[in-house]
């Protein structure tokens, strides 16, 4: 209900105006952009079209930039509106527009020079120093009920106990059930973006994965906000912030989904997955709500952790690890590494599918056309958002008494 005794209602309303404004702007800017990158030679082969018509057509990559620029202007016009209703969060405003353009900038960068692997995961990681240094909310961590003896016991028995306890100042008033990280959990929200980032990067290949992934994501984030606000809680301002920043973001982020949709005119890039990555790194720092954030991210999360032998090279890792396009079928295949084995003195190779969840899809349900294995990762991903919201609002009351 929007009338002037309720300003939440107005400023989302405005909010949601400008998400508007983002998406025909970046819906309009989009085909002229892609000219130039095209002009430019910033390009590069749909892998996925291999032996049809299209495998010889030049589709222009990072044009994740073009929702990356208006989603700051975006922000820049919400930070007219903060300075009069929330003028102590500007601080976090501005780090959080700092942030999220160095990162867009470096996800550019490397779309032109292609950074090493080794710059792409310690890049985020300062992307984040503005974040972290303005940050005022609490760095202390309620320990799940079942660990909370564990704990206490570990204090008192072992070396490591004795100083992983000094190191952490354990509230007196509540022995065992809040610590304080202090330092740690700067790192470990340092450690969040880098891997915001990285695990979108790393999810993608086929057409419409990333921007799909983000929207649902973003989507979920929204509808979490949403009921925080709601709620009226101490902490509904923080959601207020949150649901400014994500608004801006899906509406920017469905105008570039209608490029990249199957079949993809535009390649939405490093630039893209970076900005997205940083941009939920960001709403779940300042938001205060990094924990049911990951929640949301399970899919990343289980293709982060199946990709961990080839990320740190303990099985070949190509450049590429996006299923195979069969041309005469014309559906997608797992796409295969080979791996040299020793057993009984003989080396022999074997070829093994590539470690992602996107081959462990095609692996289980069989090969699939490349729009219907975007849909089924898209479907998998709400329900992992759905499940992420029930374990947030249901379970951990289980755990957690705070
Ligand atoms: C990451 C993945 C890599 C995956 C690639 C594709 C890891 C360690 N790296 O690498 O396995 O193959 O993303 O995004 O998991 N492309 C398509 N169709 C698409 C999207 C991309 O064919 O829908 C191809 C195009 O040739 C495009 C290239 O992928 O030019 C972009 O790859 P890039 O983003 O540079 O790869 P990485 O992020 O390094
Ligand atoms: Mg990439």
């Amino acid at each position: 209900v929007v009338d002037e005794e309720n300003p939440v209602g107005l400023q989302l309303l405005l909010f949601l105006i400008l998400g508007i404004l983002g998406h025909f702007g970046t819906h309009r800017l989009i085909p002229g952009i892609r000219y130039y990158m095209l002009k430019r030679g910033i390009c590069g082969k749909d892998l996925g079209k291999k032996g049809t018509d299209r495998e010889d057509v030049d589709v222009p990559e990072a044009l994740g930039i073009v929702p990356g620029a208006i989603f700051l202007i975006c922000l820049m016009f919400c930070l007219v509106g903060f300075a009069t209703n929330h003028p102590h969060k500007l601080l976090d405003l501005n780090s959080a527009l700092l942030s999220i353009c160095f990162m867009l900038f470096l996800g550019f960068t490397d779309d032109v020079l292609e950074w090493p692997w080794r710059y792409k995961l310690f890049l985020p990681s300062v992307a984040s120093l503005p974040l972290l240094c303005c940050y005022e909310g609490s760095t202390s961590i309620v320990v799940p009920i079942p660990l909370r003896s564990y704990l206490m016991h570990a204090g008192e028995l072992t070396t490591f106990g004795k100083l992983l306890c000094r190191l952490v100042v354990v509230d007196e008033n509540a022995y065992g059930s809040i610590i304080n990280l202090g330092t740690f959990y700067l790192a470990y929200m340092g450690l969040l973006s880098v891997f915001c980032t990285n695990a979108i990067n790393i999810y993608a290949g086929i057409n419409g994965l990333e921007v799909g992934q983000s929207y649902i994501i973003g989507c979920a984030v929204l509808y979490h906000n949403f009921i925080e606000i709601q709620s009226n809680g101490e902490s509904a301002e923080n959601h207020v912030f949150s649901a400014m920043i994500v608004v801006s973001f899906l509406g920017v982020s469905t105008a570039l989904l209608r490029y990249n949709w199957f079949p993809a005119s535009v390649f939405v890039g490093d630039t893209y997955c970076y900005f997205a990555g940083m941009t939920f790194a960001v709403v779940g720092i300042l938001g205060h709500f990094s924990k049911t954030l990951l929640l949301f991210f399970i899919p990343q999360i289980l293709n982060f952790v199946w990709s961990v032998p080839q990320l740190f090279r303990f099985v070949p890792c190509p450049k590429h690890r996006l299923p195979k396009f069969n041309a005469k079928t014309g559906l997608m295949e797992p796409s295969r590494v080979l791996l040299s084995t020793t057993s009984g003195g003989n080396r022999k190779q074997v070829e093994i599918a590539n470690m992602t969840l996107i081959n462990v899809f095609l692996q289980l349900f069989g090969p699939m056309h490349e729009q219907t294995l975007c849909i089924a990762l898209l479907v998998f991903q709400s329900f992992c958002c759905g499940l992420g919201m029930y374990i947030r609002y249901n379970l951990a009351q289980i755990v957690f008494d705070y």
